[in-house]
């Protein structure tokens, strides 16, 4: 199912660098975007390609929502159908918010609305997780032989759990995770990964560097004495990258903090993809 959806993502990408980049196939069909969170380039994205595809698209203002008068979200969510949503695309900050909105619809019977997880707090973002692997096979062709390294914020991240399991269903050699051991979930190697708790081990000979997001206003210092203090021990600098393969690729999912996650010499150098990454995401 990923190399199907990676297969079809790489003809969208051909029709988005067409000069008439519409096609008919979500016609007549309603998209809602719910996001309960910052975003910048999932809501957007999720926009670009939905009016890309023909269909309408309706950007809820969250703040504005009445779920902020005291509704509960499964009634706004009622609302929304009954204005005939076909798709509903969610982000929310509390993990297992799509599913409990897919299972209520299927309790009510309204098993045509189709529900998309658009980042549920630390759980899943399955559409970066598609959009990374996207990148990493657009410059490295194929997953076997690959060493990927993830390197922050494992705990908390998404991102990190999604590119995971994608990672191993399609076979990358060799997938690590760097981090200090308060940032790493318990029990992380289950999931068939190499725990490094250094850049020097986890970038050494690497294809693919993935650095995360640290939660900046957010940043829990029972887990971590400082930004800079992160930054000292795991940010990724030039001498840093230079311990990867020659040829690595360097991917940050956004939103970027510039000298804290990623050195600016390495988030604009030529080893970098992650404007590419965003480009990718609309065809994803
Ligand atoms: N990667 C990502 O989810 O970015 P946004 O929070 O800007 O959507």
């Amino acid at each position: 199912v990923l190399t199907h959806i990676l297969d079809t993502a790489a003809s969208f990408l051909e029709v988005s660098n067409r000069e008439v980049k519409k096609v008919p196939l979500l016609r007549g069909k309603s998209v809602f975007n719910l996001f309960f969170e910052e975003s910048t380039r999932t809501r957007t994205t999720f926009e670009i390609a939905a009016k890309r595809l023909s269909a309408d698209v309706i950007n809820l203002d969250t703040t504005r929502c009445s779920t902020a008068k005291g509704e509960t979200l499964l009634d706004t969510i009622d609302n929304l159908v009954a204005m005939h949503a076909d798709t509903i695309v969610v982000r929310h900050p509390t993990s297992g918010t799509p599913f409990l909105i897919a299972e209520h619809l299927k309790r009510t019977g309204q098993h045509k609305v189709s529900v998309v997880n658009a980042g549920d707090g630390g759980h899943a973002h399955p559409t970066q997780g598609l959009l990374d692997m996207f990148t990493i096979r657009h410059y490295k062709k194929s997953f076997a032989n690959l060493i990927v390294a993830t390197v922050g914020d494992i705990l908390h991240s998404r991102e990190a759990r999604s590119d995971i399991h994608a990672q191993r269903t399609l076979g990358v050699a060799e997938v690590r995770v760097i981090g200090p051991q308060t940032l790493l979930p318990d029990e992380i190697e289950k999931l068939g990964v190499r725990v490094c708790h250094s850049p020097e081990e986890g970038l050494r000979d690497c294809d693919v560097v993935i650095a995360l997001p640290l939660p900046g206003a957010r940043l829990d210092t029972t887990r971590l004495p400082s930004a800079r203090e992160y930054c000292n021990c795991y940010g990724l600098t030039a001498a840093r990258l230079a311990l990867a393969r020659p040829e690595a690729i360097v991917m940050h999912p956004g939103p970027m903090q510039r000298g804290i996650e990623i050195d600016p010499e390495v988030a604009d150098g030529p080893q970098a993809v992650i404007l590419p990454q965003v480009t990718f995401g609309i065809a994803i």
